[in-house]
């Protein structure tokens, strides 16, 4: 029996619940933070439980961590010597490798320490036996979940766990002037999917306004044709690479061709947004590549998601479909137009 605590976003663990059941026959659940954090307990062992959820990525499953060790809370100092006695445990785990120490904590948890205090304590007890605390880029995460009794702990590669941050809680630092928060959508996008968008020209921004995905393609080197009848931010309406047409995205064609990357961040119902984006397909390159936001009005998100796919399979291959950190009732989806 292995166990694992998973999280996803807020309202949506019930959907990564029912993905998870179909791809891990036998396993069990117990909710820990009602609608965003689970544990997951499985028949197979840890390797091979994660292995098949990376093979298979859930949708709603933001972050998963392996549970290596469960240490019941006692209150006081005792519980960071038993988090440090792990370290030491472990040694050949850590030692000589650049380790990010992760502490989520339950809100009400008889954990004492702020987060700050443990991972210092952490941190010291990692250098003691020869790792590296690190931030960012870590070769291993030590990952500690305090839930309402325990300390859920456990060891494993960004990979893994399926983010490099904390319960997959991914963090931009807000510039000035940033025009839109929904930029950070575009961001995560690009680097959970390994996007390259330096390496496309031309793109296609339907639901353009007020410009956060338009001015993140603009400093990723792109010409962009933004389509929204809502106003662009006056900033991007005038610039040179920008071509703005203040319509119904419905309403424009392009010749064949014309772009390489199609963007799609339209708030209208997924039915609508997928015809717009075919309606488009045309206009873009053979392997041109799309990203697009999927609004789950619905009580069905998992249905919904099957039936936009398959409508949109009729010029796209899905490469992903992920729910990430900054989608809220929506989903991004990762397309690869056919070409003819
Ligand atoms: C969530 S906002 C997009 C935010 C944008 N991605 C950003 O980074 O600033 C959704 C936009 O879709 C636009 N929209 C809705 N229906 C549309 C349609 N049929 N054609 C073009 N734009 C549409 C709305 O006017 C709205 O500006």
């Amino acid at each position: 029996m292995t166990r694992f605590v998973c999280t996803s976003n807020h309202g949506f663990a019930p959907y990564a619940v029912e993905e998870l059941r179909r791809l891990i026959p036998g396993a069990s659940f117990r909710m820990i933070e009602p609608g965003a954090v689970f544990e997951l307990t499985a028949d197979g062992g840890r390797d091979e439980v994660l292995a098949r959820i990376r093979r298979d990525e859930p949708i709603f499953l933001r972050h998963i961590q392996p549970v290596d060790l469960a240490l019941p809370i006692a209150g006081g100092p005792e519980d960071l010597g038993a988090l440090a006695g792990f370290v030491r445990g472990r040694s050949g785990r850590f030692a000589g490798r650049r380790t990010a120490v992760h502490i989520r904590r339950r809100e009400g948890t008889p954990f004492p320490y702020a987060v700050s205090e443990a991972k210092a304590a952490l941190d010291d007890a990692l250098r003691e036996i020869g790792a590296e605390p690190a931030m960012q880029s870590a070769d291993v995460i030590l990952s500690i979940y305090a839930s309402g009794s325990e300390l859920l702990v456990g060891a494993g590669t960004a990979e893994e766990m399926l983010s490099d941050w904390p319960g997959g809680a991914i963090r931009f630092r807000r510039e000035d002037g940033q025009i839109s928060r929904a930029k950070f959508k575009l961001l995560e996008a690009e680097r959970t999917f390994n996007l390259r968008l330096d390496k496309h020209e031309r793109a296609l921004d339907i639901g353009a306004a007020p410009g956060g995905w338009t001015s993140l393609l603009l400093e990723r080197g792109l010409r962009v044709t933004a389509v929204d009848p809502a106003d662009l931010h006056p900033s991007l309406a005038g610039h040179p690479r920008v071509t703005w047409l203040k319509r119904n995205a419905g309403d424009v064609s392009f010749p064949p061709g014309a772009f390489d990357l199609l963007v799609c961040d339209m708030n209208w119902e997924p039915a609508t947004m997928a015809k717009t984006v075919l309606h488009h397909a045309p206009s873009l390159q053979a392997g041109a590549e799309a990203i697009v936001t999927v609004k789950l009005l619905h009580r069905k998100p998992l249905q919904t998601i099957r039936n936009i796919t398959e409508m949109l399979g009729r010029a796209f291959h899905t490469r992903r479909a992920k729910q990430l950190f900054h989608n809220r009732d929506e989903i991004t989806l990762y397309l690869i137009h056919k070409g003819e």
